[in-house]
């Protein structure tokens, strides 16, 4: 092993191979983060050095190193109810009108994609949300809904779909009375209760691959994902999202996150205090 740290080149080679498998885009000043994240399989895999290592991940027919570089480039933070208002805008505003449809019978199922689920705290609020909707809305019942939640990390999606969460996890955001009505302690533990966790599918998937295979969405998450992404793939996925929302659904993103500039399909809405946005149906969104 050299010792050294990466250098400008195997930087770039390992960036570029990176961003073609999954779209994170790492400027220069990232190159502690490949350094980081990737020494030990660098070591595991016996390569005395980046370049090496990097030679190796591009020959490896097998997707398994692939993988596995992958999963560990990825950022994986996320909490309960994150930035909450996407979470009450949901509730308040956005399931009592589909609701209604299905009382009407003019809809038979809500379905919500969760596009970068992490290990499961975005798919489980939603999936209280209706749970909490539900108890205050009479014949609707969570049958009626569909979750969705994908993601390219191996080992964040194991984590979600055990739905365990240990102490830290549970401090960040998830409210007391929530915790108790919809988790069961099991030592230091905490278990998503199998009505929670039955609303939601998990499923691996790349956002660089076409997206009409999930099937149409009323209510998409999008959110702490695009922002690891250059501006030609966001607009694509963007573009991606208004295809598979029905006419008129709605798209989260972050509070960190816009359109502006990037997509002109949708509409910016705001309501207690959050941004949101309405696929504009005139425009992509219709089919
Ligand atoms: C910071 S987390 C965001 C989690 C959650 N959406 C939230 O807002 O808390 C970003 C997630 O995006 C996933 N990700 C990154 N690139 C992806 C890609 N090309 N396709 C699907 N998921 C990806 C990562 O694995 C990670 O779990």
């Amino acid at each position: 092993m050299s010792g050294e740290g990466i250098t400008n080149v195997e930087f770039k080679l390992l960036r570029d191979f990176i961003e073609q498998h999954c779209g994170i885009c790492l400027g220069e000043e990232k190159a502690y983060l490949i350094e980081t994240r990737l020494a030990g399989l660098m070591v595991e895999n016996g390569c005395p050095d980046f370049g090496t290592f990097y030679r190796l991940a591009k020959s490896d027919t097998s997707p398994s190193l692939r993988e596995k570089i992958i999963d560990a480039m990825t950022t994986n933070e996320t909490l309960w109810f994150r930035d909450t208002h996407p979470f009450t805008i949901l509730q308040e505003h956005l399931l009592p009108p589909l609701a209604a449809e299905i009382l009407e019978g003019r809809r038979f199922r809500i379905r919500i994609w969760s596009a970068a689920c992490s290990t499961g705290q975005e798919p489980y609020s939603i999936g209280m949300v209706i749970h909490e909707f539900c108890r205050t809305h009479p014949g609707i019942r969570p049958s009626h809904f569909e979750i969705v939640a994908s993601d390219i990390s191996p080992s964040a999606l194991f984590l979600a779909k055990m739905g365990r969460f240990d102490e830290n996890a549970l401090r960040r955001g998830l409210p007391d009375d929530l915790r108790s009505r919809y988790f069961r302690q099991e030592g230091t533990v905490a278990t998503i209760n199998p009505e929670v966790k039955e609303l939601v599918t998990f499923r691996k998937f790349n956002l660089q691959d076409p997206l009409d295979v999930l099937g149409h969405f009323d209510i998409v998450f999008c959110r702490y994902v695009a922002i690891y992404f250059a501006d030609d793939f966001k607009k694509h996925i963007y573009s991606g999202i208004a295809r598979l929302l029905a006419p008129n659904g709605h798209l989260f993103v972050s509070a960190v996150e816009s359109l502006r500039g990037i997509n002109d399909e949708f509409i910016p809405l705001t309501q207690s205090g959050g941004l949101y946005y309405q696929c504009n149906a005139s425009e992509g969104g219709s089919r």
